[in-house]
């Protein structure tokens, strides 16, 4: 027998357990996770000693607007952007021109993105209402992840990029979808057995509040969360959940950013609802006063709340209500991200950022190293149904693996982030824990922070209907 690699003295850290162990790669695969010396030949041996092994860190949610605005960002740079991270699987979202709205377009968004990967992905399927319900249960043969739908957002009828700013009686836009056609779109992918998964800000009450704030002349960051509250989140949650209540279909709330969505999924999660919720980390790391030095850079949505909200978060975080945190890596340039609150778009680079944050978080005492294994890689392959691959440390699944040095204390530097766009509200924080080697199916795609075997990423597609995931 002759092994790829094989990791040879590191601790290794899954969801429940902890120890110390060797781990032997074959074929892409992991062939075993033992303290035993096996007999055969070793292609390269990795030294692990002091460091943690984990399951290959996974992100569900990154924008690399790959076709479309790739002035932004494109899935070459946001690969390796994963890649430098420790990130083994991306999740692309669909919002790209054209976007994943129909089985042809699954299938040039395959070829096109894995000419460029760096590190494995799985595509998200979009829904557009009655403009692609013929097109959702092809979507799911050809083997999306989960459906992704903009709730509360307008889009361009013509590139389908997202209306950052809309305002009703623009030209050329489909304006947000009405409540009825929402219960249309969950009654059609419920039928899939997929995820449902929705931005979730009401559109409506958006308007009339930046309506009143910009009439009054509001700029300040303190006015955008005005025309953008918790109530926004609040109303499309709790109408999220009684439709998935009466039609049945997984629901996730994406990046929940208000303490008070999170009671009600709880309460909802406690009926015994399918239902689970993931947060990222500007909800977690982040709160409005931090707007006064960090700036427009921050602007994301939903908008970054309270530090009482952010507390909240972290309960339930540590009480396994969100079952994930992933980034919503969504670039844009500096100059566009250089103008007033109102005009410039949301959103920020966090590929590359998440797992240090999260890492940080488990050096400060907020969570435990298993507690990351379960966060960014067992939940996340277990509720999009990648979990017979990816996302565990179980011989035969792919080995994938994120090696990380807990002792490595250094910065978050915005000069040198891999993406085409740079912003990040992050630059300067000091950050204890680190990916120091990233692995995707045995191949060793960045080691001390350099880039290694790049282009080689591939498709992964669910090998089952996943789980929903919540509860500790
Ligand atoms: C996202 C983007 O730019 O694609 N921006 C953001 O602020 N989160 C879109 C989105 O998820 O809202």
């Amino acid at each position: 027998m002759a092994w790829q690699k094989r990791i040879k003295n590191g601790t290794v850290v899954t969801a429940k357990d902890t120890f110390l162990a060797d781990i032997y790669v074959s074929d892409g695969k992991i062939a075993a996770v033992t303290t035993e010396e096996l007999a055969g030949e070793i292609d390269e041996d990795v030294d692990a000693t002091g460091k943690f092994v984990f399951p290959g860190f996974i992100d569900t949610h990154i924008h690399s607007r790959d076709p479309g605005p790739t002035y932004k960002e494109d899935f070459t740079h946001s690969t390796q952007a994963a890649a430098a991270g420790g990130i083994t699987t991306v999740f692309e979202m669909p919002n790209t021109n054209p976007p994943v709205n129909n089985a042809a377009n699954f299938d040039r968004q395959h070829a096109h993105l894995e000419a460029q990967a760096s590190v494995d992905f799985a595509l998200w399927g979009i829904c557009l209402g009655h403009l692609n319900e013929m097109d959702i249960a092809p979507l799911d043969d050809k083997g999306v992840a989960a459906f992704k739908f903009f709730w509360g957002y307008a889009v361009h009828e013509e590139t389908y990029q997202l209306m950052y700013n809309y305002k009703p009686g623009m030209e050329k836009v489909i304006p947000p979808f009405h409540d009825g056609e929402v219960y249309k779109m969950m009654q059609n992918v419920a039928g899939t057995g997929r995820v449902f998964a929705v931005h979730a800000e009401n559109n409506d009450l958006i308007q009339t509040l930046t309506g009143e704030v910009e009439a009054r002349g509001g700029t300040t960051y303190d006015d955008l969360i005005a025309g953008r509250p918790q109530l926004a989140e609040v109303l499309t949650v709790q109408a999220g959940i009684d439709m998935a209540r009466a039609t049945g279909v997984r629901l996730h709330i994406l990046h929940v950013s208000a303490g008070e969505s999170l009671k009600r999924i709880r309460a909802a999660q406690n009926e015994g609802l399918p239902i689970t919720v993931e947060t990222c980390p500007h909800y977690l790391f982040l709160a409005a006063e931090d707007y006064d030095t960090i700036g427009a850079k921050m602007k994301v949505y939903p908008p970054v709340k309270t530090a009482a909200d952010r507390e909240e978060i972290w309960q339930h975080v540590a009480n396994g209500t969100i079952s994930h945190i992933c980034s919503d890596h969504a670039p844009h340039t500096e100059e566009e991200k250089d103008g007033s609150l109102w005009e410039i778009p949301a959103g920020m680079c966090g590929v590359e950022t998440l797992a240090p944050l999260v890492l940080n978080a488990a050096s400060e005492g907020k969570i435990s190293l298993n507690d990351v294994a379960r966060l960014l890689a067992e939940n996340p392959a277990r509720l999009f149904g990648v979990d017979d691959r990816k996302g565990t440390l179980v011989p035969g699944t792919d080995a994938d693996l994120t090696i990380v040095d807990m002792l490595k204390e250094a910065p978050i530097q915005r000069e040198n982030l891999h993406s085409k766009s740079k912003v990040t509200a992050y630059d300067g924080f000091d950050v204890k824990g680190w990916p120091v080697m990233t692995i995707v199916r045995g191949n060793t795609v960045m080691q001390d922070g350099d880039l290694r075997e790049t282009g080689r990423g591939q498709l992964v597609t669910p090998g089952n209907k996943g789980a929903t995931v919540y509860g500790l």
